[in-house]
């Protein structure tokens, strides 16, 4: 497989072409951003924790019967994915109040939720990725009735099976976003990555009562390090995966 021209570079990664029109080249980046870009920093050794992060959710996601677009990691901070033509949506999962539904309906952060609230938003940097419903969505073109079903039901699969993973290796599955997209033939996949950047893990081997943020919130709210927290998440992960 060879790397070939540069067709994107987003605040996390970098995509390439490669010489099979379905196949791309991810590099992970160390650069972490909050806030649209807001905040920005370079943090030695993200890229390559991130890159594995994924590399093994991906495939313990597989092995629960959850398909994405992921192939195969390549190196430390390179993996091998399928070409897919994105849905421009942030589709987000909440099995527990944090962040910006915590903030919106004046709940207060750690509040379990009845049952998990499935949110999209409208990726768009210039308009700072805005909320939008079912019906804006078909409305403006960005999926299809059937598209955002499929979407929908994707995305409560992923749930389940995380909140599988992540109980298995207490750790706390708070919400998460993922992006969906389709490939050449016109499966509907899940894309992009799953991190600690993308994704609310709390803590429960702490024990103590306090939230204990093992993502990005880290650096979002300035707590601490990120390194350390996302090594745990990674030997957690990794020792799950050799266990089954
Ligand atoms: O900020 P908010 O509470 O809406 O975030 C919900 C979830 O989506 C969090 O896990 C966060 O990490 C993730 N997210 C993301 N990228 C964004 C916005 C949110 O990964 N642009």
């Amino acid at each position: 497989m060879q790397k070939m021209d540069k067709l994107y570079e987003g605040k996390a990664k970098k995509l390439y072409a490669t010489d099979d029109p379905d196949v791309l080249w991810v590099e992970y980046m160390n650069q972490a951003t909050a806030g649209n870009g807001a905040k920005k920093a370079q943090i030695e050794g993200k890229g390559s924790l991130n890159n594995r992060i994924t590399s093994v959710l991906f495939d313990l996601l597989k092995a629960r019967g959850v398909d994405s677009h992921f192939i195969k990691r390549i190196s430390d901070t390179e993996q091998l994915v399928r070409s897919m033509d994105m849905y421009p949506l942030e589709i987000i999962m909440r099995n527990t109040a944090a962040g910006s539904f915590a903030k919106r309906y004046g709940v207060e952060e750690g509040t379990k939720l009845n049952r998990p609230i499935l949110e999209f938003c409208y990726k768009s940097d210039e308009l700072g990725d805005p909320f939008i419903n079912d019906d804006g969505i078909v409305a403006l073109g960005l999926a299809s009735d059937g598209e955002l079903a499929e979407i929908s039901k994707q995305a409560r699969a992923v749930n389940d099976a995380l909140l599988d993973i992540f109980s298995k290796i207490d750790v706390q599955l708070v919400d998460f976003k993922i992006e969906e997209g389709r490939t050449s033939d016109g499966t509907i996949l899940l894309a992009d990555e799953i991190t600690p950047d993308t994704c609310r893990l709390w803590d429960l081997k702490d024990g103590s009562g306090q939230i204990e943020h093992l993502d990005k919130d880290l650096f979002r709210r300035d707590l601490g390090n990120i390194i350390p927290a996302y090594e745990e998440i990674y030997d957690r992960l990794t020792a799950l995966a050799e266990q089954e």
